[in-house]
Protein backbone atom coordinates (compact mmCIF):
# COMPACT_ATOMS: atom_id res chain seq x y z
CA UNK A 1 0.00 0.00 0.00
CA UNK A 2 1.59 3.66 -0.59
CA UNK A 3 1.93 5.61 2.04
CA UNK A 4 0.74 8.92 2.75
CA UNK A 5 3.30 12.09 4.22
CA UNK A 6 1.26 14.74 4.49
CA UNK A 7 3.28 18.20 4.47
CA UNK A 8 1.92 20.32 7.04
CA UNK A 9 3.60 24.03 6.28
CA UNK A 10 0.83 25.56 5.01
CA UNK A 11 -0.37 25.62 7.95
CA UNK A 12 2.29 27.18 9.86
CA UNK A 13 2.41 30.14 6.82
CA UNK A 14 -1.19 31.16 7.99
CA UNK A 15 -0.14 31.38 11.72
CA UNK A 16 3.32 33.29 10.36
CA UNK A 17 0.74 36.06 8.12
CA UNK A 18 -0.44 36.96 11.51
CA UNK A 19 2.93 35.64 13.88
CA UNK A 20 0.65 34.68 15.90
CA UNK A 21 0.35 30.84 17.77
CA UNK A 22 -2.82 29.60 15.43
CA UNK A 23 -3.21 27.30 13.42
CA UNK A 24 -0.43 25.41 15.24
CA UNK A 25 1.12 22.69 13.14
CA UNK A 26 1.22 20.66 15.95
CA UNK A 27 -2.33 20.25 16.31
CA UNK A 28 -2.63 19.48 12.53
CA UNK A 29 -0.15 16.98 12.82
CA UNK A 30 -2.65 15.52 15.08
CA UNK A 31 -5.55 15.76 13.08
CA UNK A 32 -3.56 14.20 10.07
CA UNK A 33 -2.63 11.45 11.98
CA UNK A 34 -6.22 10.60 13.45
CA UNK A 35 -7.04 10.91 9.35
CA UNK A 36 -4.38 8.03 8.05
CA UNK A 37 -1.25 9.80 7.29
CA UNK A 38 1.71 7.88 7.92
CA UNK A 39 3.87 10.30 7.70
CA UNK A 40 4.23 14.03 8.75
CA UNK A 41 6.25 15.87 6.63
CA UNK A 42 7.93 19.83 7.86
CA UNK A 43 10.11 21.96 5.56
CA UNK A 44 12.10 24.09 7.81
CA UNK A 45 13.37 26.81 5.52
CA UNK A 46 16.38 29.10 6.05
CA UNK A 47 14.29 31.76 6.35
CA UNK A 48 11.76 30.31 8.79
CA UNK A 49 9.00 31.46 6.55
CA UNK A 50 6.60 29.09 7.94
CA UNK A 51 8.09 26.27 10.03
CA UNK A 52 9.87 27.52 13.12
CA UNK A 53 12.79 25.38 14.75
CA UNK A 54 9.95 25.46 17.51
CA UNK A 55 7.74 23.48 16.01
CA UNK A 56 10.23 21.00 14.32
CA UNK A 57 10.89 20.12 17.68
CA UNK A 58 7.59 20.11 19.60
CA UNK A 59 6.66 17.83 16.22
CA UNK A 60 9.74 15.66 17.30
CA UNK A 61 8.45 14.89 20.78
CA UNK A 62 4.50 14.37 20.25
CA UNK A 63 4.48 12.77 16.33
CA UNK A 64 3.57 9.31 16.51
CA UNK A 65 4.10 8.31 12.91
CA UNK A 66 7.18 8.88 10.89
CA UNK A 67 8.76 12.81 10.81
CA UNK A 68 10.48 13.35 7.79
CA UNK A 69 12.61 16.90 7.63
CA UNK A 70 12.69 18.86 4.61
CA UNK A 71 15.51 21.04 4.62
CA UNK A 72 18.31 22.31 1.80
CA UNK A 73 22.12 22.39 2.56
CA UNK A 74 22.23 24.20 5.14
CA UNK A 75 25.24 23.60 7.77
CA UNK A 76 22.77 25.34 11.00
CA UNK A 77 19.71 23.19 10.21
CA UNK A 78 21.98 19.82 9.68
CA UNK A 79 23.30 20.33 13.03
CA UNK A 80 20.07 20.75 14.35
CA UNK A 81 18.73 17.86 12.63
CA UNK A 82 21.66 15.54 13.92
CA UNK A 83 21.20 17.38 17.43
CA UNK A 84 17.58 16.05 17.32
CA UNK A 85 17.24 13.48 15.07
CA UNK A 86 14.02 13.59 13.06
CA UNK A 87 12.67 9.84 11.40
CA UNK A 88 13.96 11.17 7.65
CA UNK A 89 15.64 14.08 5.90
CA UNK A 90 14.52 14.98 2.65
CA UNK A 91 17.61 17.17 1.48
CA UNK A 92 15.99 19.59 -0.97
CA UNK A 93 17.08 22.55 -3.42
CA UNK A 94 16.11 26.18 -1.52
CA UNK A 95 16.16 29.60 -3.45
CA UNK A 96 14.82 32.83 -1.12
CA UNK A 97 12.35 33.81 -3.56
CA UNK A 98 10.96 30.73 -4.53
CA UNK A 99 6.96 30.52 -3.97
CA UNK A 100 7.58 26.61 -3.27
CA UNK A 101 10.64 24.20 -4.30
CA UNK A 102 10.70 24.77 -7.94
CA UNK A 103 12.82 21.89 -9.05
CA UNK A 104 14.97 18.90 -8.14
CA UNK A 105 18.72 18.75 -6.13
CA UNK A 106 21.53 18.72 -8.13
CA UNK A 107 23.95 16.38 -6.58
CA UNK A 108 26.49 15.98 -9.35
CA UNK A 109 29.45 17.16 -8.18
CA UNK A 110 27.82 19.37 -5.42
CA UNK A 111 30.05 19.36 -2.41
CA UNK A 112 27.90 20.49 0.16
CA UNK A 113 24.92 18.52 -0.81
CA UNK A 114 27.79 15.31 -0.23
CA UNK A 115 28.90 16.64 3.26
CA UNK A 116 25.73 17.38 5.03
CA UNK A 117 24.45 13.55 3.35
CA UNK A 118 27.76 12.19 5.07
CA UNK A 119 27.12 14.37 8.51
CA UNK A 120 23.38 12.64 7.84
CA UNK A 121 24.22 9.00 7.43
CA UNK A 122 26.97 9.63 10.42
CA UNK A 123 24.38 10.78 12.66
CA UNK A 124 22.06 7.68 11.58
CA UNK A 125 19.25 9.69 10.12
CA UNK A 126 18.14 7.72 6.75
CA UNK A 127 18.60 10.51 3.94
CA UNK A 128 16.11 10.79 1.48
CA UNK A 129 16.75 13.38 -1.78
CA UNK A 130 14.08 15.41 -3.58
CA UNK A 131 15.52 14.62 -7.39
CA UNK A 132 13.89 15.57 -11.20
CA UNK A 133 13.22 11.98 -13.05
CA UNK A 134 16.74 12.07 -14.18
CA UNK A 135 19.27 9.00 -14.86
CA UNK A 136 22.75 11.12 -14.21
CA UNK A 137 21.10 11.89 -10.75
CA UNK A 138 19.77 8.64 -9.68
CA UNK A 139 23.17 7.36 -10.64
CA UNK A 140 25.02 9.61 -8.46
CA UNK A 141 22.12 8.87 -5.78
CA UNK A 142 22.83 5.75 -5.20
CA UNK A 143 26.85 5.50 -4.97
CA UNK A 144 26.40 8.47 -2.11
CA UNK A 145 24.55 5.63 -0.45
CA UNK A 146 21.05 7.52 0.91
CA UNK A 147 17.71 5.58 1.76
CA UNK A 148 15.56 7.01 -0.55
CA UNK A 149 14.74 9.39 -3.67
CA UNK A 150 11.27 11.49 -4.03
CA UNK A 151 11.11 11.86 -7.55
CA UNK A 152 9.35 15.59 -8.47
CA UNK A 153 6.56 15.35 -10.03
CA UNK A 154 5.61 18.72 -10.48
CA UNK A 155 5.98 18.49 -14.44
CA UNK A 156 3.60 15.77 -14.56
CA UNK A 157 1.28 17.54 -12.52
CA UNK A 158 1.66 21.06 -14.87
CA UNK A 159 1.58 19.21 -17.92
CA UNK A 160 -0.84 19.29 -20.95
CA UNK A 161 -3.33 16.04 -21.54
CA UNK A 162 -0.74 15.50 -24.75
CA UNK A 163 2.92 15.90 -22.62
CA UNK A 164 1.14 13.68 -19.73
CA UNK A 165 1.66 10.27 -21.11
CA UNK A 166 5.60 11.19 -21.22
CA UNK A 167 6.22 12.40 -18.36
CA UNK A 168 4.29 9.48 -16.71
CA UNK A 169 6.63 7.29 -18.46
CA UNK A 170 9.33 9.19 -17.35
CA UNK A 171 8.81 8.98 -13.73
CA UNK A 172 8.22 5.33 -14.29
CA UNK A 173 11.34 4.30 -15.68
CA UNK A 174 12.89 6.87 -12.86
CA UNK A 175 11.34 4.48 -10.26
CA UNK A 176 12.62 1.48 -11.79
CA UNK A 177 16.33 2.33 -11.76
CA UNK A 178 15.12 4.14 -7.93
CA UNK A 179 13.82 0.73 -6.88
CA UNK A 180 16.69 -1.92 -8.82
CA UNK A 181 19.30 0.28 -7.11
CA UNK A 182 18.19 -0.65 -3.85
CA UNK A 183 16.61 2.86 -2.74
CA UNK A 184 12.59 3.44 -1.54
CA UNK A 185 10.70 4.97 -3.91
CA UNK A 186 8.62 8.24 -3.31
CA UNK A 187 7.30 11.44 -5.22
CA UNK A 188 5.58 14.76 -4.31
CA UNK A 189 4.63 17.97 -5.99
CA UNK A 190 1.38 19.12 -6.95
CA UNK A 191 0.12 15.73 -6.41
CA UNK A 192 -4.18 16.47 -6.14
CA UNK A 193 -7.37 14.41 -5.52
CA UNK A 194 -7.22 14.87 -9.40
CA UNK A 195 -3.79 13.69 -10.92
CA UNK A 196 -2.86 11.60 -8.03
CA UNK A 197 -3.57 7.99 -9.10
CA UNK A 198 -1.07 7.74 -11.96
CA UNK A 199 1.43 8.58 -9.65
CA UNK A 200 0.16 6.03 -7.17
CA UNK A 201 -0.02 3.25 -9.38
CA UNK A 202 3.90 3.52 -10.21
CA UNK A 203 5.13 0.01 -9.72
CA UNK A 204 7.21 -0.20 -6.11
CA UNK A 205 5.94 3.35 -5.03
CA UNK A 206 6.47 3.60 -1.33
CA UNK A 207 5.04 7.15 -0.02
CA UNK A 208 4.06 10.32 -1.82
CA UNK A 209 4.26 13.31 0.45
CA UNK A 210 1.06 16.13 -0.08
CA UNK A 211 0.63 19.08 0.97
CA UNK A 212 -0.84 21.89 -0.84
CA UNK A 213 -4.09 20.32 -2.28
CA UNK A 214 -5.21 18.90 1.35
CA UNK A 215 -4.49 21.71 3.33
CA UNK A 216 -6.90 23.15 0.88
CA UNK A 217 -9.24 20.59 0.80
CA UNK A 218 -9.06 20.91 4.57
CA UNK A 219 -10.57 24.57 4.70
CA UNK A 220 -13.92 23.19 3.75
CA UNK A 221 -13.90 19.42 4.86
CA UNK A 222 -11.55 19.77 7.49
CA UNK A 223 -7.47 18.32 8.14
CA UNK A 224 -8.75 14.66 8.72
CA UNK A 225 -11.34 14.58 6.70
CA UNK A 226 -9.16 15.67 3.65
CA UNK A 227 -6.38 13.24 4.77
CA UNK A 228 -8.75 10.53 5.04
CA UNK A 229 -10.29 11.61 1.71
CA UNK A 230 -6.80 11.47 0.22
CA UNK A 231 -5.92 7.78 2.08
CA UNK A 232 -9.15 5.94 0.30
CA UNK A 233 -7.23 7.78 -3.12
CA UNK A 234 -4.24 5.65 -2.51
CA UNK A 235 -5.52 2.71 -1.08
CA UNK A 236 -8.05 2.42 -4.20
CA UNK A 237 -4.71 3.10 -6.78
CA UNK A 238 -2.64 0.28 -5.22
CA UNK A 239 -5.10 -2.08 -5.49
CA UNK A 240 -5.67 -1.36 -9.00
CA UNK A 241 -2.30 -1.48 -10.25
N1 LIG B 1 7.77 17.16 -1.55
C1 LIG B 1 8.67 18.16 -1.46
C2 LIG B 1 10.11 17.80 -1.39
C3 LIG B 1 8.26 19.50 -1.39
O1 LIG B 1 9.17 20.48 -1.29
C4 LIG B 1 6.88 19.79 -1.40
C5 LIG B 1 6.41 21.22 -1.33
O2 LIG B 1 6.65 21.74 -0.09
C6 LIG B 1 5.98 18.72 -1.46
C7 LIG B 1 6.45 17.41 -1.56
C8 LIG B 1 4.50 18.93 -1.44
O3 LIG B 1 4.11 19.60 -2.59
P1 LIG B 1 2.61 20.12 -2.70
O4 LIG B 1 2.43 21.15 -1.63
O5 LIG B 1 2.55 20.68 -4.08
O6 LIG B 1 1.72 18.94 -2.47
Amino acid sequence: MVKLGVNIDHVATVRQARLTVEPDPVWAAAAAELGGADCITIHLREDRRHIQDRDFLLLRETTQVRLNLEMACDDDITTLACDHPPDQVTLVPEKREELTTEGGLDICGNRRAIDVIKRLKAANIPVSLFLDPSPKQIDKASELDVDAIELHTGAYAEASNVEKNDCLATLINAGEQITKAGMLLNAGHGLTYNNVHSIASIPQMHELNIGHSIVARSIFAGLENAVREMKILLTNSTAVS
